[in-house]
C-alpha cells in the first residue's frame, strides 16, 4: 500500500481525461474475507481492494484461525477454518472498519468462545447497539461500552429469529444472515428501503441458500461454505470522486474497466443521468451475482442542473452523498439532501464536515440535522480542508478543488487509505492542467 503524504495540495484542473481500472469493491472484499476466512477449502481473490479496511477484516479472520496469504500479484488468498474459528485470547482489530466489526460480529454471534473486537477512535464513537440487539434475540451475548466498541462476545448456538431492521442498513442485515446461516432453524430480515446486496450474493456464492423476496430475506441455518475463485469487481463508491470529477468539466471523457455494478449500488450513475450527464455502460457481466461491465462518463456542454435526494435514494447513496454535495455548487440548481442522518455517525459527522468545508470554501450551506441544502451557480476558492480523519470526506474535497479558484490544501489526506491508497496518484493521471 503506498504510504500517503498527510497533507495534499491541489492544483485546479482545465479537464478530466482517461481510462481507470479501480481496486475491488470494498464491500465485496469484506464480505469475501469474511466469509473465506470460515469456509471449507481455499478462497483465491484477484483484485482485492487495497484499503486499510479491508485489510482488517483480513487481519481479523488470520487471528481466528485462517491462513491468509497476500502473492506477490496482488492476489488473495485464504485457506478457511471449515465452519470454526479458533478463540483467541487477543484482541481482534477492526481498525477504522464499521463493516468488518459489524458483519463480523454476525460471524462470532454462532462461534463457541468469547472474542473481543476492538477500533480505532473513530469506530470506537460510532453506534453498535443495532448489531447487539438482533444478535442477542438469537441467543448470543455481546457487551458494549455505552453502545459502542469494545464489544465483547460470548457466542452461543443461535435459534432464527424474524427481524425487522429500524434503519436501512447493509451491515446489520449482512451481520443477522451471518448469525441466521450458522443457527437453528429459519432466520428473516425485512428491510424497508433495499440496501445494497452483497451480502446475499456472497453468501450465495460461498455455496449457502437462501430466499429473497420484495423485502425480505431469508435463510436456513446450519448450512456451510466453500471456498471460493473470484475477481472482485472495481469499486464503485471509488469511481464516485473520479465519475464526479468527470461530470463537472464540459469536453471531459473518462473510461472505468471492470467496474461494479450491482443495481443496489450503481444509483449515482442515476443521478448524474439526472443531472444531466452522459454516463454510458457497456459489456455487463455477471460474475458470483455482481453485475461488471465498463462506464463511459462526459459531461454535458451545458454544466449540470439540479436534484433532490431523499428518502430510498439516500440510504442507496449514502457513500456518495458528499462527494455530491462538494461539487453542488458547481451545478445551476444546486442539490438538496434529506433522510441521510445516518452521514453523522459514518467515520466521521459527514454532515458537519461537509458543510464546514465548503464554507471555508466560500459556499453558501444550509445544514439539516438529516442533511444539506447547497445552492448551485456558486464559485468557491481555494482552502485548507479539514478532512476528520476521515476518507471519504478527504476525496470528496480533493473534487471539489479541480474547480475551484486557486490551490486546496487537504489536511489529513492519508486517510484516503482506508478504502483507495490509489487515489492521489489516479487522479493526478487523469487530471488535465
Ligand atoms: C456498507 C454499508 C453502508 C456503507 C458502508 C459499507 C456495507 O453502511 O456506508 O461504507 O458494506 O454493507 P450501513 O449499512 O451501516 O449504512
Amino acid at each position: 500500500m503506498p504510504e500517503l503524504a498527510t497533507e495534499r495540495v491541489i492544483v485546479p484542473a482545465r479537464n478530466i481525461e482517461g481510462s481507470l481500472r479501480l481496486p475491488g469493491d470494498k464491500s465485496i472484499s469484506h464480505r469475501y474475507a469474511l466469509l473465506g476466512g470460515l469456509a471449507e477449502g481455499v478462497t483465491r481473490l484477484t483484485n482485492f481492494s487495497t484499503g486499510a479496511d479491508c485489510a482488517s477484516s483480513l487481519g481479523c479472520v488470520a487471528a481466528l484461525g485462517a491462513r491468509v496469504e497476500r502473492k506477490q500479484d496482488g492476489t488473495v488468498e485464504i485457506a478457511g477454518v471449515g465452519g470454526r474459528f479458533r478463540e483467541t485470547g487477543g484482541e481482534l482489530d477492526c481498525g477504522n472498519s464499521g463493516s468488518t466489526m459489524r458483519m463480523l460480529s454476525g460471524l462470532l454471534a454462532a462461534q463457541a468462545g468469547s472474542f473481543k473486537l476492538v477500533g480505532d477512535a473513530s469506530l470506537s464513537r460510532r453506534p453498535m447497539e443495532r448489531i447487539r440487539k438482533p444478535l442477542e434475540q438469537m441467543g448470543a451475548r455481546l457487551r458494549l461500552t455505552e453502545g459502542h466498541a469494545p464489544i465483547r462476545i460470548e457466542g452461543a448456538a443461535l435459534t432464527g429469529i424474524d427481524y425487522a431492521t429500524p434503519i436501512p442498513s447493509a451491515q446489520v442485515k449482512t451481520a443477522v444472515l451471518f448469525a441466521g446461516m450458522q443457527a437453528q432453524g429459519m432466520t428473516r430480515v425485512h428491510e424497508t428501503v433495499r440496501t445494497r446486496d452483497h451480502g446475499e450474493l456472497a453468501l450465495r456464492a460461498f455455496g449457502a441458500g437462501l430466499e429473497r423476496t420484495k423485502e425480505t430475506v431469508s435463510i436456513a441455518g446450519g448450512q456451510s461454505l466453500r471456498g471460493i475463485d473470484a475477481a472482485v469487481p472495481g469499486d464503485i463508491s471509488s469511481a464516485a470522486f473520479f465519475l464526479c470529477a468527470a461530470a463537472l468539466f464540459p469536453g471531459s471523457n473518462l473510461i472505468f474497466d471492470a467496474l461494479g455494478l450491482n443495481p443496489t449500488r450503481a444509483t449515482l450513475l442515476d443521478v448524474l443521468t439526472a443531472l444531466g450527464a452522459h454516463i454510458g455502460v457497456l459489456n455487463l457481466e455477471e460474475k458470483h451475482g455482481e453485475l461488471v461491465g465498463t462506464v463511459q462518463v462526459n459531461a454535458p456542454p451545458q454544466g449540470l442542473g439540479g436534484t433532490t435526494i431523499s428518502g430510498a435514494l439516500s440510504a442507496q447513496l449514502i457513500d456518495e452523498l458528499p462527494v455530491l454535495a462538494a461539487i453542488a455548487p458547481y451545478t445551476q440548481n444546486g442539490i438538496r439532501i434529506r433522510d441521510a442522518k445516518e452521514l453523522r455517525v459514518k467515520e466521521s459527522d459527514r454532515i458537519a464536515l461537509v458543510a464546514g468545508n465548503l464554507r471555508a470554501m466560500g459556499a453558501e450551506v444550509e445544514e439539516f440535522e438529516d442533511g444539506l441544502d447547497v445552492a448551485g451557480g456558486q464559485a468557491l476558492h481555494g482552502a485548507a480542508i479539514d478532512s476528520g480523519g476521515d476518507h471519504r470526506i478527504a476525496m470528496a474535497f480533493s473534487v471539489a478543488a479541480l474547480r475551484a479558484q486557486g490551490e486546496t490544501l487537504i489536511r489529513g489526506a492519508e486517510s484516503a487509505a482506508i478504502s483507495f491508497p490509489e487515489f492521489f496518484e489516479l487522479l493526478e493521471s487523469v487530471a488535465e492542467r
